[in-house]
């Protein structure tokens, strides 16, 4: 590929990427500088592009820029957070990682800065902290869930909130699994306003969507000086001080932060992100997931050490397809909830439409009911009852009837099991627990059966 089809394929692939890309040769050189970072740090490409790079960035002191860093020792330097104003007076805040590059002789050529503008998650993240500090004696009296908002019969239901009861007299992480919607955030909130910690803090975090280094400063603070810019600023767990942190999602974490996290859980004290104080810290962790623990694990996207520390109570929320009772009550209790909220008088749902909704896989589970209840009442008009045309789910979520999935789960291997064990009670019984017999009629080896009859606790003449 000859140099010029290089440079315009480079050119195209940076143009139109949302991440800022700054390369300098080892002359000092800018020989690209992309519209993202044009725009991030308020120059033109054209006053940058051909240019010495020490005399367009004159105010940064030599030992301050990472570029020139790359350049002159071959440092690298990753996911630095900074926090500048820009020509325009915006303060400007970016992740940023700059690596330098070689030839095959190990000289450096040059180095790549590529910077991520975080300003406006960052905002996002400044207010969400500022609110829940500043709110902490109106956060008490606003109402946080309890036992009593989690309505539901069905008997695996009910089991899940007796557990979840019992754990939130202990000070127990809790480790809660359930498919989206199914109650997780109202379980959580209902376990703190049960425990000890009540009057304390409730707070809660997605980890999800955000980057490493944001995540780690929102959970643990900073201090001044940790990076360019770096206020003194307390994090999630010092504010909730005595109270319960949830963390939501906690697989979507970056893999490194949850081994910080896990190390915080086992020593009980946190360091601000470019602090060097050791805080106290005596929080409640309640961690939520929406996929299969195991799964998580073998994916490597969940610490299989933080998994232990966290799951000392296990709760799994179910999901709703196919609990009827449930499906049933909910429908109820969010009907009567919209007429007394909106005045209306709506008066239930025909047996169609509730046979509809028992046939319906609610991928969505109990938030997708109340929400197809809730765009019911708007379709129906002036009828009383919700009819079946008001129910509006995705055809292709509609189930089988006969095919009950979640009764299907794992019922294969317990179905060959029971079938194992009482065949080998059988034989056992007809040749009066003589184990070699007993192994010739069914054609195994003596010691399998052995093995067999031991973990079937079957007697026999071992
Ligand atoms: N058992 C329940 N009783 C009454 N309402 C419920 C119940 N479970 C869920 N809900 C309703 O469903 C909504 C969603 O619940 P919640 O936010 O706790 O789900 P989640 O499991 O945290 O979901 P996600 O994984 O998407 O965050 C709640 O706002 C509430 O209205
Ligand atoms: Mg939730």
């Amino acid at each position: 590929m000859n140099n010029n089809v290089f440079k315009a394929m480079l050119y195209a692939l940076t143009k139109e990427l949302d991440l800022g890309v700054h390369i300098i040769l080892a002359d000092h050189k800018s020989v690209l500088y992309n519209q993202s970072m044009a725009k991030l740090e308020g120059q033109s490409e054209k006053d940058v592009l051909l240019k010495d790079f020490r005399a367009v960035f004159s105010s940064i002191k030599e030992e301050d820029s990472t570029l020139l860093r790359a350049i002159y020792n071959g440092e690298p330097t990753y996911n630095r957070e900074q926090r500048y104003l820009n020509r325009y007076g915006k303060w400007i805040h970016t992740v940023n990682t700059t690596i330098p590059f070689y030839d095959l002789e190990g000289k450096i050529l040059g180095a790549i800065e590529i910077a991520k503008d975080i300003t406006q998650i960052k905002e996002m993240s400044d207010k969400l902290l500022s609110n829940n500090s500043n709110n902490h004696e109106a956060l008490d009296t606003i109402k946080t869930y309890t036992f009593d908002d989690l309505k539901g019969e069905s008997p695996e239901f009910l089991k899940v909130i007796e557990y979840a009861k019992r754990a939130a007299h202990t000070d127990a992480s809790v480790f809660l699994y359930g498919e989206t919607g199914t109650g997780k955030e109202l379980v959580a909130q209902s376990i703190h306003s049960e425990s000890k910690r009540r009057s304390k803090p409730f707070l809660a975090q997605n980890c999800a969507a955000l980057p490493e280094s944001l995540l780690e400063g929102i959970l643990f603070g900073t201090a001044k000086g940790g990076f360019t810019g770096a206020l003194d600023r307390e994090g999630l767990f010092e504010q909730a001080k005595g109270g319960t942190l949830l963390l939501d999602e906690i697989s979507a974490m970056p893999y490194a932060l949850q081994g910080k996290l896990l190390r915080v859980l086992q020593e009980e004290y946190i360091r601000r992100v470019g602090g060097i104080k050791d805080i106290p810290v005596d929080v409640r962790i309640i961690a939520t997931v929406n996929e299969e623990a195991d799964k998580l694990i073998r994916e490597n996207r969940l610490r299989k050490d933080l998994y232990y520390r966290l799951n000392v109570v296990n709760l799994r929320l179910p999901p709703l397809r196919g609990r009827q009772d449930d499906i049933l009550l909910l429908t109820n209790y969010f009907i009567e909830r919209y007429n007394n909220k909106n005045e209306a008088g709506i008066e239930g749902v025909s047996e169609e439409a509730l046979e509809k909704l028992y046939n319906y896989s609610f991928p969505g589970n109990v938030r997708e009911l109340k929400n197809l209840l809730m765009n019911a009442a708007t379709l129906m008009g002036d009828y009383s009852i919700i009819e079946e045309d008001h129910i509006r789910v995705k055809e292709e979520e509609i189930r089988d009837e006969d095919e009950n999935l979640s009764a299907l789960k794992g019922s294969l291997d317990k179905y060959i099991e029971e079938k194992e064990k009482s065949l080998i009670a059988l034989a056992l019984k007809d040749q009066g627990g003589n184990i070699s017999q007993a192994s010739r009629l069914l054609g195994i080896k003596r010691q399998t059966l052995q093995h067999k009859i031991r973990k079937y606790q079957l007697k026999g003449d071992i």
